[in-house]
């Protein structure tokens, strides 16, 4: 059993694996090198030999104890046949979503513009450099995924206007979401993915009194879902103001926590394994901000069963060294 299952299943307190959020990505200059020659980061995702690489590559550098695979949440809209771009300094452009040729959709259609993604988790699953760690699959929530696929571009700060007008869009979309997530979880699990986290980057934007219609319910479906596959799931609500009742509601094995929340309250009130938390800016300090702050992270969680990440990705203007220094932090606690 690697570490971050002995934490996840056996509730170990002592063991603090860490893996990294976007551990495989910009701040990487060996990253940055294949990205400079494959312009196209869809095709670059669908490319299972590169995926698969640029996947190992933080594993090469740095003592980690996952290998997350090398997509992106939004393969899923692409494989629904909506166009996805990535325009530099914009993020995600979407294009224009045809409800009624997306319901049309069959399984093997959506397999054949996706399954190189399984390919690559394939290659990673059986490369020595995962033995004895876990390979990570994962997905987008269905919310996070309704906002790109209406809102058709990074929400920032708020939605479009008119985003909840047409109840019956969202409806429908939903639905369709719903369902081809679960083929893209199993697909993801039938390759050789161990654990699932469901990102829902978005959860922030919701009032309150939408959160049980557009997170709990159909997050809590899926959660469901990869349990009956047995599996162990990861959710990762960013920007939620109450995670202890998100984890009544939702029932995930491991709550993923923002940087944004109070790690000795979530210590306090939250009872199932926990993974994550620091502000991914402590690693642009200096070496004595960021052992202080990790010890902080960890001395919280030493009666806790705990996977060390961060509050979000790894910002792409990280310095590697500053990576390695984490990770022996970590490890040399
Ligand atoms: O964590 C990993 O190392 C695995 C790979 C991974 C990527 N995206 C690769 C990526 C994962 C798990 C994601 C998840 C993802 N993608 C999320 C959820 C997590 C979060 O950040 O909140 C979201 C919202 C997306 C959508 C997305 N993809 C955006 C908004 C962007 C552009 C902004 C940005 O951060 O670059 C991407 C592009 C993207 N996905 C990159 C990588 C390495 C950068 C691509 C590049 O080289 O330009």
């Amino acid at each position: 059993m690697s570490p971050i299952e002995q934490v996840i299943i056996k509730k170990d307190t002592q063991l603090n694996p860490i893996w990294i959020m976007r551990q495989a990505g910009r701040y990487l200059p060996e990253f940055r090198e294949i990205r400079k020659k494959n312009p196209n980061f869809i095709k670059l995702c669908l490319n299972y030999n590169l995926a698969a690489e640029i996947t190992l590559q933080p594993l090469k550098r740095f003592d980690l104890d996952a290998a997350i695979i090398f997509s992106d949440i939004l393969i899923l809209p692409y494989g629904l046949n909506q166009k996805v771009e990535f325009k530099k300094n914009l993020g995600p452009i979407l294009g224009n979503l045809n409800l009624n040729e997306m319901s049309e959709l069959n399984e093997e259609e959506f397999f054949n513009k996706v399954s190189n993604v399984y390919k690559a988790i394939n290659l990673v699953k059986n490369n020595k450099l995962t033995e004895n760690k876990s390979t990570i699959g994962f997905v987008g929530a269905p919310w996070t995924l309704l906002v790109y696929m209406i809102n058709k571009r990074s929400p920032k700060q708020k939605l479009i206007e008119n985003f909840y007008n047409d109840t019956l869009l969202l409806k429908k979309t939903l639905s369709i979401i719903e369902r081809f997530l679960k083929i893209h979880i199993k697909n993801q699990i039938q390759n050789g993915a161990e654990i699932i986290q469901i990102f829902d980057s978005w959860a922030g934007l919701l009032e309150s009194k939408n959160l049980s219609h557009y997170v709990y319910s159909p997050t809590s479906s899926l959660v469901k879902y990869v349990k009956s596959l047995k599996v162990p799931v990861i959710c990762f609500p960013r920007g939620i103001k109450d995670y202890k009742d998100y984890c009544d509601k939702v029932n995930p094995d491991v709550i993923c926590i923002d940087y944004d929340v109070d790690p000795v309250q979530i210590s306090k009130k939250i009872k199932i394994p926990v993974q994550g938390g620091m502000d991914p800016r402590v690693l642009l300090s200096n070496r004595e901000s960021l052992k202080k702050e990790t010890k902080k992270y960890l001395d919280i969680f030493k009666d806790h069963p705990y996977i060390f990440n961060l509050g979000h990705g790894i910002l792409p203007e990280t310095d590697p060294a500053m990576m390695d220094y984490l990770v022996k932090t970590v490890k040399d606690h």
